[in-house]
C-alpha cells in the first residue's frame, strides 16, 4: 500500500523578478513500513521536497499533490494539516541545533508532541524518558531535565528523533539525519532509525548526500538534481546497475576501501542534460563507478515526459 504519494510536486519561492521554481514536478512514493533514500547533491531540492510535503514554508507557492494514505495535503485547512505534522507525519530537521530550542529542557520539547494532543504530562515524561533510553542515552531519566546545550552532538541528534517519533507517526522524514556527526555515531543514529522504524512499521524517507549509508537503510532510492528526479529504482540496482550519468557520477565519486589507488575518483560534470534523452547513458564519464557496465534495459531512469 503506498503511503506517500507525491506527483507533479512543484515549488516556487519569491524572486526580485517573480516566482523562481525550484522543484519542477517531483514524484516520489512510500510504501507503508517502506523505506525511501532521497539522494543527490547539495541544492537539488531535497529539503524543500519534505517541507513542501508538510507545508512549513508560507511563502513558496506549492502545486501538485502530495497524499498521505490517499488524502492530499496541500488543500489540507491549516488546523488539521498542524494535526498531520507530528503525530502522523514526523521531521527530523537537516540542522539539528536549530532544530531545539535552546531554553527549554529536552524533555519539556520531546514531551511536547503528546502533551499537544491531550496526554497527561506524567504519562508523557515516562513515555518520554522510555523513549530516549531505547535511543541509547544513558541515565535518561536524569538528563531528562537538560538544556540542549548540556548535550553531545550524537545525543542532540537522539533528542530531535525522539521529537519527531513519540507521537508514532507514520511516516518519518528524516533530512541528513546524521550528517552532523562523526562515522561512528551515524552507524549508531542509522541503526536506531532502522530498529524504531522495524518495530513500528514506520515508513522513512532519508534525505541524504552520503551513499555510502544509503545501501545498508534503503529499499529504494530516488536520485534528484536541480529540482527534478533523475533516476530512481530498487537500491541494489541504482548501485550496480544505475542509468543516468548523475547517478554514475554520484557513485563513482563514493570513496571506496576496494577500490584502486590508481582509480581517481570521479567528479559530477557541471553540464546538465536538464530533460535527459534516450541516449544519455552514452554521455556518462564517471571513471570510478561501481558497475561500469550500463543495463541493458534498465528502467531506473526517469525520461521526460
Ligand atoms: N526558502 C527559500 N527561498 C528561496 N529559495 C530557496 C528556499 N529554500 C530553498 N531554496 C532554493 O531551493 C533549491 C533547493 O534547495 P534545498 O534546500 O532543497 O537543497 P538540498 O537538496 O536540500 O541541498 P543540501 O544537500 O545542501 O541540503 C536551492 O536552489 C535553494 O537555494
Ligand atoms: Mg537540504
Amino acid at each position: 500500500m503506498t503511503l506517500l504519494q507525491i506527483a507533479d510536486l512543484r515549488v516556487a519561492y519569491p524572486g526580485p523578478g517573480g516566482p523562481v521554481e525550484v522543484l519542477h514536478g517531483v514524484d516520489i512514493e512510500v510504501a507503508a513500513g517502506g523505506r525511501v533514500a532521497l539522494v543527490g547533491e547539495s541544492g537539488s531540492g531535497k529539503s524543500v521536497t519534505a517541507r513542501s510535503v508538510l507545508r512549513l514554508d508560507a511563502d513558496a507557492r506549492v502545486s501538485g499533490t502530495v497524499r498521505l494514505a490517499g488524502t492530499d495535503l496541500l488543500p489540507l485547512p491549516a488546523k488539521r494539516m498542524r494535526a498531520v505534522r507530528g503525530s502522523r507525519i514526523g521531521l527530523v530537521f537537516q540542522d539539528p541545533l536549530a532544530a531545539l530550542n535552546p531554553v527549554m529542557t529536552v524533555g519539556w520539547q520531546i514531551c511536547q508532541p503528546l502533551v499537544i494532543r491531550g496526554v497527561p504530562r506524567r504519562t508523557a515524561r515516562r513515555r518520554g524518558i522510555a523513549l530516549l533510553r531505547d535511543l541509547g542515552v544513558r541515565d535518561a531519566a536524569e538528563r531528562f531535565d537538560d538544556y540542549p546545550h548540556q548535550f553531545s552532538g550524537g545525543m542532540r541528534q537522539r533528542v530531535v528523533i525522539a521529537i519527531a517519533v513519540i507521537a508514532e507517526p507514520e511516516l518519518l522524514i528524516a533530512d541528513e539525519p546524521t550528517t552532523a556527526l562523526d562515522v561512528r555515531v551515524q552507524a549508531q543514529v542509522l541503526e536506531l532509525l532502522t530498529g524504531l522504524a522495524d518495530e513500528r512499521g514506520m515508513a522513512v524517507l532519508l534525505i541524504t548526500h552520503d551513499l555510502g549509508i544509503v545501501a545498508g537503510f534503503a529499499e529504494q532510492v530516488v536520485v534528484m538534481r536541480h529540482g527534478r528526479v533523475v533516476e530512481r529504482g530498487a537500491t541494489d540496482d541504482i548501485y550496480y546497475r544505475p542509468t543516468h550519468p548523475y547517478t554514475r557520477g554520484l557513485l563513482g565519486a563514493v570513496p571506496r576501501i576496494d577500490a584502486d589507488p590508481a582509480v581517481r575518483l570521479a567528479t559530477v560534470p557541471e553540464e546538465e542534460p536538464v530533460e535527459p534523452g534516450p541516449d544519455a547513458t552514452a554521455t556518462a564519464t564517471a571513471t570510478a563507478a561501481p558497475a561500469p557496465a550500463p543495463a541493458p534495459a534498465s528502467t531506473n531512469e526517469v525520461t521526460a515526459p
